[in-house]
């Protein structure tokens, strides 16, 4: 047996164990009371690293704290930058988990907990596999960066700042990042491109008070109402987003990839009825993979004003409020997109209530192209953790730093996901398959074997 099998064997209930302890830690970057929680997270990775021989420090920002470790093991090897998110989503609902969210549990072998695949258990594959290459080989066969932030599930609102300061510790070849899933079981994936993500906040004032329905209601203007027909004329029936220069910077679809899409497509009853919905429903003229993986959306994602709570209440509300993201695509930017949707909003809003909004944050877009540095390197690496060649899909989620590294640094990054599709992310009862943690700590340290040159042969 090769020797990073070998050793992956051996250690693996060990593997387990650590990674239950990080899952221990509540790191939600959202609340403020998980302020701790998330340089414990952070703290934990650092100490890891530390162990492993590697430089670390641990970055202050105005939010959470950003991790860097490297090890430079040969000049003459190529850099490679893994990147992970320590923060997790928030835990609620609460009474939906079969067992407390961060008491990691393990049941027909999956390892429950909040984070388990997003992202905790897959960054800490790469963490043990790089384990597992020091104590078989001495050393790493390429150098190796990890950047490790907390405020990815919060738009990773310092992290760009971050990269712009510390250019030079983050240079590379090539960036890896497992914070994705594979297509399905025994279906592993390289995702090749995201959705990126504007994320803002309209607010809707009226009368300086909540008044009596009865006795006002009729002369002044109700900003619930308001609200819903703002909303309204966001969107038309088909689905098409109304906001002018929307679409202006949309990449189309081009044949081979509606193709390769349509060759990947499940069945859309199945989707149906898996869902629980009486009906999909998406803009004209699109399959079901092409509206999630490659069309822009906007979406609101909280309505708020009024009164909501039990029974009735007869009055008009003061304010009203709603969040919305729209999910971009290649190549739309979100600034340029938040100033298109503000402009709109301001013009089709009455002149007798008063508009404000609040910025909730982006990240761009991204698609890899197909020759990227070390793609097919990442290819060979998944085949031998997973024991079959990788789909190349699109994903519908966002992953902001994406995006960043290709601006900032031109590094490409490869989106090599160890997750599954129903690991839950997000959602109650998340979890992450054993084998799958397994499986990534093979592939990633079969990716930073097969990234070394060896004297004379062409590795890519
Ligand atoms: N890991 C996800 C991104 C993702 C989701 C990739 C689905 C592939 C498939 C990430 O942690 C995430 O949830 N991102 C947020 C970003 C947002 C808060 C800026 C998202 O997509 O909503
Ligand atoms: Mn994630
Ligand atoms: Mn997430």
């Amino acid at each position: 047996m090769d020797p990073v099998k070998k050793y992956v064997q051996e250690q693996k209930d060990r593997f387990v164990k650590e990674l239950a302890g990080f899952l221990r830690i509540p790191s939600v970057s959202a609340k403020s009371e998980r302020r701790e929680a998330c340089r414990q997270a952070a703290d934990f990775l650092l100490q890891e690293l530390g162990r492993l021989g590697f430089s670390t420090s641990l970055h202050e920002t105005p939010g959470h704290p950003i991790v860097t470790a490297s090890r430079m093991d040969d000049p003459a090897q190529p850099t490679v930058l893994i990147y992970g998110h320590y923060d997790v989503q928030p835990e609620e609902p609460l009474d939906l988990w079969t067992s407390p969210p961060f008491e990691p549990r393990i049941v027909n072998g999956n390892l429950y907990a909040r984070g388990a695949s997003d992202d905790k258990g897959q960054l800490y594959a790469h963490i043990k596999a790089v384990e597992t290459l020091i104590r078989t080989e001495g050393k790493l066969p390429v150098n190796v960066t990890f950047l490790l932030e907390g405020e990815e599930e919060i738009a990773s609102t310092h992290l760009e700042a971050f990269i712009e300061e510390n250019r030079e510790i983050l240079q590379g070849d090539v960036a890896v990042i497992s914070d994705s899933s594979q297509y399905g079981p025994g279906m592993p994936a390289i995702c090749y491109g995201l959705r990126g993500i504007c994320a803002d906040e309209i607010r809707v004032q009226g009368a300086n008070r909540d008044l009596h329905s009865g006795s006002y209601g009729g002369a002044v203007p109700n900003p619930c109402n308001v609200l819903c027909e703002i909303i309204a004329k966001l969107k038309d029936e088909t689905g098409r987003i109304q906001i002018p220069g929307f679409y202006e910077d949309v990449l189309e679809l081009e044949a081979w990839e509606r193709e390769a899409f349509a060759a990947l497509a499940g069945d859309d009853e199945d989707f149906r009825r898996q869902l629980g919905v009486a009906g999909l429903h998406g803009e004209e003229g699109y399959t079901t993979l092409e509206r999630k993986w490659a069309r822009p959306t906007l979406d609101v994602n909280g309505l708020f004003g009024g009164y909501s709570g039990e029974g009735a209440k007869t009055i008009i509300p003061a304010w009203a409020g709603a969040k919305i993201t729209m999910r971009l695509v290649p190549n739309q930017q979100p600034d340029k997109i938040r100033h298109l949707f503000r402009e709109y909003v301001r013009r089709v809003a009455p002149a007798y209530v008063t508009v404000s909004f609040v910025d909730h944050s982006g990240g761009g877009p991204v698609r890899i192209p197909r020759d990227a540095p070390f793609m097919n390197t990442a290819v060979q690496a998944l085949e031998y953790g997973f024991g079959r060649k990788p789909v190349f899909i699109r994903e519908g989620g966002s992953i902001p730093v994406v995006s960043t590294l290709e601006r900032k640094l031109g590094l490409k990054t490869l989106l090599l996901g160890f997750g599954l599709p129903d690991d839950n992310a997000h959602a109650p009862d998340e979890k992450f398959s054993l084998a799958d943690y397994e499986r990534g700590i093979l592939t990633s340290a079969r990716f930073l074997q097969l990234c070394a040159k060896t004297a004379g042969a062409e590795t890519r």
